[in-house]
């Protein structure tokens, strides 16, 4: 048993290593001086991490808010009386007010010209991605042209192509760094019929190997002939996405992504020159000038509020600009910068992670330092006989560290299937289970073909990240030096449980 005495000597020599360990990275990267005031804002505007215990490495799952947001949130819920907007009262009329300011907030936040582009409200990035797909024009002769590397999200808009008829054609990835293979795109880009009704899909920043996709795609699919939709969930919390360079047709966000309070809002930016061609496939209250039951009719809205079904959550929409703000207060760029001082010190760790045997201990699937990618990093462990360590075990062993990482395929299929060397031929073995074809039973068909694995690791830093976050991180990583086996019968993890990380982010 260990004496108080002993605790805190323990305690204060892992601080000790800690402050060594500090050192040796601010000298690796200074930048990370630039960046104090997150260092503050840690103690007062977050102090509730360290309160708790917490680890948090899942900023791509979802962005951590601030006490600040809270408070002046409340404040304006406290002192106003505020009824639906779509009234013409005062309490209707002071939220409409509310609301039309936080959306030219929103587009001057991301420099977009309200002259181009409209700003619709959404439930989240799905709900803006799945509205691109019920409206955009696909008809035989088009072509619906995506990456590999994509949520599901935006995946799921080949379903709404093909019923239409139009050819659905995937770019894909080079390996190991998981970017885009630019000569097969140019190729399937020139092969897209022009004048004929064209989408590219794509991530801004990948949410399973942070890969950063070039945004000069977006002028070369127009030179193409290609309407293009960004998906900009995991890049805009640590980037500035800045519409008056680069003018993709749709942009798809999620806000809690961002700055982590209200969750239940994102937003679809489309640019205006684009809006005629759109057909929305039904109309809804709060979409129409006018509808007649007996006239059998309706007449849409113009511009955004044809794309807001019903009801928008009128009372947390205010709480938008609110996190805007405090974004800027501390500066996107600063933020970039801090996270990729951690991505980079965790990176160099990770590699250098050796069991005694010499082999290494972790794989990263991506880019393996800091340019072009964001402040996700993905991974799995390896015993000293290359064996591949369950992840799921090392979830529940992190569980028990109070980290919280993130396990499975992120609903990103596309980059995982490429990063973990998984075949069609592979897929297929699981699919013909049907469908009650689960992650876990997945697992077990592919055991039988070879030493791969589906489903990964993902540890994502963001604005509330300090460096004890990642030192604790790296400490319980160099715990699994010298594992061959980690006992997988322990684990509390059921098959039901993969249905969370399946529709997780
Ligand atoms: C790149 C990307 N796109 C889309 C989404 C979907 O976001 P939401 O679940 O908020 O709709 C996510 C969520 O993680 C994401 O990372």
């Amino acid at each position: 048993m260990t004496t108080t005495f002993e605790s805190t000597a323990q305690q204060r020599y892992e601080l000790d290593q800690m402050d060594d360990g500090y050192t040796a990275f601010a000298a690796s990267y200074p930048s990370i001086n630039q960046t104090r005031l997150l260092d503050e804002w840690r103690q007062t505007q977050y102090s509730r991490l360290d309160a708790n215990g917490q680890v948090y490495l899942d900023y791509t799952g979802g962005g951590l808010y601030s006490e600040s947001q809270l408070v002046e949130h409340m404040q304006m819920l406290r002192t106003s009386v505020l009824g639906n907007p779509h009234s013409a009262n005062p309490t209707s009329l002071a939220m409409t007010d509310l609301v039309e300011d936080t959306r030219n907030y929103m587009l001057q936040y991301f420099n977009a010209s309200p002259d181009e582009y409209i700003a619709v409200f959404t439930a989240n990035a799905s709900g803006a991605l799945k509205l691109v797909g019920e409206a955009y024009p696909f008809d035989p002769g088009g072509h619906y042209v995506l990456t590999f590397d994509n949520h599901n999200s935006v995946n799921g808009i080949r379903e709404f192509a093909r019923t239409r008829g139009a050819q659905v054609t995937y770019v894909p990835l080079t390996k190991p760094e998981l970017r885009l293979d630019r000569t097969k795109l140019d190729d399937i880009f020139k092969s897209v019929a022009t004048g004929q009704n064209n989408l590219f899909a794509f991530p801004a920043q990948s949410n399973f190997s942070g890969v950063k996709h070039p945004l000069d795609l977006i002028d070369q699919a127009h030179d193409n002939g290609l309407d293009v939709l960004l998906d900009a969930a995991a890049f805009v919390p640590t980037s500035h996405l800045d519409l008056s360079v680069v003018k993709p047709e749709f942009v798809a966000i999620s806000f809690y992504k961002m700055f982590g309070y209200p969750t239940g809002i994102g937003a679809l930016l489309i640019r205006k020159a684009v809006l005629q061609k759109l057909k929305r496939p039904w109309f809804a209250g709060g979409t129409v000038n006018f509808a007649s039951v007996q006239g059998n009719g309706y007449y849409l809205s113009p511009n955004e509020a044809a794309f807001e079904d019903g009801t928008i959550n009128y009372l947390n929409i205010p709480a938008i600009k609110t996190g805007l703000q405090h974004l800027e207060k501390v500066g996107i760029d600063t933020i970039g910068e801090r996270v990729r001082c951690f991505t980079g010190w965790l990176l160099d760790n990770l590699l250098s992670l050796r069991h005694s045997n010499g082999k290494p201990m972790v794989r990263i699937y991506g880019p393996t330092d800091t340019k072009m990618r964001g402040a996700t990093v993905t991974l799995n462990f390896y015993g000293p006989d290359e064996r591949l360590l369950d992840y799921r075990r090392i979830e529940e062993l992190a569980n028990a560290e109070g980290i919280s990482l993130r396990t499975g395929c992120f609903c990103n299929p596309g980059a995982g299937e490429i990063a973990e060397g998984l075949t069609a031929e592979d897929m297929m073995a699981g699919m013909i289970h049907g469908p009650d074809l689960s992650l876990p039973h997945f697992l077990q068909v592919i055991q039988h073909r070879g030493n791969k694995s589906a489903g990964a690791i993902r540890i994502s830093v963001g604005l509330a990240t300090n460096f004890a976050d990642v030192y604790r991180f790296m400490n319980f990583a160099a715990g699994f030096r010298d594992q061959n086996n980690l006992n997988i019968g322990e684990v509390t993890f059921d098959i039901q449980s993969c249905r969370v990380i399946r529709d997780g982010s």
